[in-house]
């Protein structure tokens, strides 16, 4: 099989499994691993997938306990999508979890300048409805220039400078317990970039901990809880 029959034989069920054996894929190809997560609440308890609201702004922590991650329940099924990092390097994409296969997990961090929520202010985010002319609805939306990313379809970028999707983060659904873990990512990390950008800001914001592994558990806000000023443009 070639390299491209492979990337199209990837599917939602199999996440790829296979991925990590197949040497002439780029890593930002292939799913990376990280320390396992389960997705708790504030008071500690697992979230339960199918309570989550719909079209809210979620936010977790992962793989690093300063890189922010947006949690979404879309309502509706998000379909496996072949999608390519900046560098071209083609990934498959598995699509949604939960029993509608609607909920999705990407980076919060945006791919353009590296805008991210924080505790202060957010310029990043999901919009249920447009807020302006030019904003389209159902996409997560970055305020500093305007680019917008299509979280049904892997965060795809559909408008603005951004030159790759946000980088996915790879969800387990546990049916019996209708929980959810982060044990991946995949596409184009930017994490790196990230680290060096804001260094100073991070040891100020996080500490010493903010380049430590997520693991075991990561705690689920939303992210009018998390963050003091969502803005919305
Ligand atoms: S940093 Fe997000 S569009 Fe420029």
């Amino acid at each position: 099989m070639d390299r491209r029959g492979f990337i199209g034989s990837c599917t939602a069920g199999a996440a790829c499994a296979s991925a990590a054996s197949w040497p002439a894929l780029a890593a930002d190809a292939r799913p990376k691993a990280y320390a396992r997560a389960l997705l708790v609440d504030e008071q500690g308890d697992p979230v339960r997938a199918s309570r989550l609201q719909v079209a809210t702004n979620y936010v977790f922590h992962y793989p690093f306990e300063a890189t922010p991650v947006f949690l979404l329940d879309l309502g509706k099924p998000a379909a496996p999508q072949t999608l390519s990092t900046q560098n071209r390097d083609a990934y498959a994409w598995p699509g949604g979890v939960g029993a509608l296969r609607s909920i999705v997990a990407f980076s919060a961090i945006c791919a353009h300048q590296l805008v991210y929520p924080t505790r202060d202010v957010s310029f990043i985010s999901f919009r249920k409805t447009r807020a302006q002319r030019g904003v389209q609805d159902q996409l997560i939306h970055c305020c500093a220039e305007h680019s917008q990313y299509d979280p049904a379809r892997g965060a795809q970028v559909l408008a603005g400078p951004a030159p790759q999707p946000l980088c996915a983060v790879l969800l387990a659904h546990d049916a019996r317990a209708d929980s959810l873990t982060a044990y991946a990512t995949l596409g184009g990390e930017l994490f790196d970039a990230f680290f060096r950008k804001y260094e100073m800001k991070l040891s100020l914001d996080v500490g010493p901990r903010a380049r430590s592994a997520v693991s075991g558990q990561a705690v689920v806000r939303e992210l009018s809880r998390f963050c003091r000023n969502p803005v919305q443009c």
